[in-house]
């Protein structure tokens, strides 16, 4: 879009470059699309482009850092190189006549940055009900509200504005395929299902949409069904690089259900490893240690695979911008027997927990990070009880760290296995009715399937 097409949108870009326009557009394309267009040397080359045609284009370095903080990659807390771009967009903010809508979008990334994730997703909510076509405000609080667990509002924030995106409107279906995702979350699979159709219907391509079909399969347990729409489909969304690694992860998930675990582990080799390795995105961080866990879990030898993953994850142990992240990190310094890392992560997470002002994250550590946190290191030296103690009473705030229901799942099944290995009577029992409640929920399930036969193992043995 060049600067007129902006402007008659309704949102003037505050800078005299054509070409930054164009490529704040392009850069947003990709964000949405979830794609590096190589042809534009991807978000990186586009942003540099951005920097060179106007440096000081402030909604240039809005989405700059906008991405980076979504990303969830780089703290501003910890990273001072980080820090100075956002000063330098604030003070660039101060000093120019901006309009109203630049403002708040900087406003937003202002508050984003200090941890006060919720604010932040407010203040775009305010930009979206005077611009509703505002793509850039709907995917950073669609992506916001994925991290704090508020699925209702992921749903609704696009519900609102849908009806303002016609047919005619450019990446109208991409707007659709994220309201799919919000229905998905709040289990309204059936028209999750149809609205991500549609999507695809006009893009085949839009691999968010497929993500959608992808979970509704899980969640359905309609594990052959899965498989066959990830072999029909993989040319389709495999283009769609940031997004690759983790449909790959939803493709093992259906492996692991039927027991599979040589189709699951082979996907990890080809495919979900050597992304992670060299993305090192977050996002291929948490499937790759999401998907060592769960096969760990069914008793599979995963060798040495932790030992490479742990060497990305590493420096990313003071990090704590997400307690979902810090949890994924936790699972590759625990898979490895990084000792260090996992004593260096802990201490550094309690001793954030004691102050955590208004960062949002920071101030969950010590209801959730903390116990789920040492939940999982009891999970792994074998001490199933305390794993129970600490997980049973905050198994429905879990939501809270965000992620989808698919990812937390982790969580569910660390606890029934906790509670089907305890030695106390009570948990083995608590074992048997979180299976019956997680097969009521989700029938069919072979991977239920196999912990209900073991469930009734301990129970008769008692
Ligand atoms: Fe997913």
């Amino acid at each position: 879009m060049t600067l007129q097409a902006w402007q008659d949108a309704g949102m003037t870009l505050s800078t005299t470059s054509n070409e930054a326009c164009k490529l704040f557009d392009a850069t947003l394309y990709q964000y949405v699309t979830w794609t590096n267009d190589k042809t534009m040397g991807g978000i990186e080359g586009c942003l540099k482009k951005i920097r060179a045609a106007d440096p000081n284009f402030v909604m240039g370095h809005v989405i700059s850092n906008g991405l980076e903080l979504i990303g969830t990659g780089r703290s501003p807390i910890i990273d001072q190189e980080f820090e100075k771009d956002l000063k330098v967009m604030s003070d660039l903010a101060k000093t120019q006549p901006l309009t109203e809508w630049e403002k708040m979008h900087v406003a937003a990334l202002e508050t984003f940055a200090k941890g006060n994730i919720p604010k932040a997703a407010d203040v775009w909510e305010q930009i979206l009900q005077d611009h509703p076509l505002d793509l850039l405000a709907i995917k950073l609080a669609h992506d916001s509200y994925f991290y704090l667990g508020q699925q209702t509002q992921m749903r609704d924030s696009v519900s609102r504005i849908l009806p303002y995106w016609t047919p005619s409107t450019p990446l109208s279906s991409y707007v659709k395929g994220m309201y799919s995702f919000g229905l998905l979350e709040t289990n309204f699979y059936d028209q999750a299902l149809k609205v991500a159709s549609e999507a695809l219907a006009v893009d085949q391509k839009d691999c968010w949409s497929v993500h959608t079909i992808a979970h509704v399969h899980e969640m359905k347990a309609d594990i052959e069904q899965g498989l066959s729409f990830m072999k029909q489909t993989e040319n389709n969304w495999k283009g769609g690089d940031m997004l690759a690694c983790h449909v790959y992860w939803h493709w093992a998930l259906y492996y692991i259900e039927k027991g599979e675990y040589e189709a699951a582990m082979t996907l990890y080799d080809k495919y979900i490893a050597p992304i992670c390795l060299s993305s090192g995105s977050i996002l291929d961080i948490v499937d790759n240690s999401s998907l060592l866990h769960r096969l760990q879990m069914e008793g599979v030898d995963v060798g040495k695979r932790w030992d490479k993953l742990v060497q990305v994850t590493k420096k990313h142990t003071n990090d704590h911008i997400l307690i979902f992240n810090d949890l994924h990190f936790l699972m590759s310094s625990l898979g490895s027997k990084d000792h260090e890392m996992t004593t260096q992560l802990l201490q550094s997470l309690k001793e954030l927990s004691k102050s955590p002002g208004e960062n949002y994250q920071q101030s969950l550590i010590k209801e959730l990070g903390l116990p789920l946190s040492q939940a999982l290191v009891e999970f792994g030296s074998g001490n199933y009880d305390k794993v129970v103690e600490l997980m049973y009473p905050i198994r429905y705030k879990i939501l809270d760290i965000g992620g989808s229901n698919a990812q937390r799942d982790i969580f569910n099944q660390v606890l029934i296995r906790a509670a089907m290995n305890s030695n106390t009577k009570a948990h083995n029992n608590l074992a048997r009715s979180l299976v019956i409640e997680r097969d009521v929920l989700r029938p069919n399930s072979p991977l239920t399937e196999r912990l209900m036969r073991k469930a009734s193992a301990v129970h008769t043995l008692i």
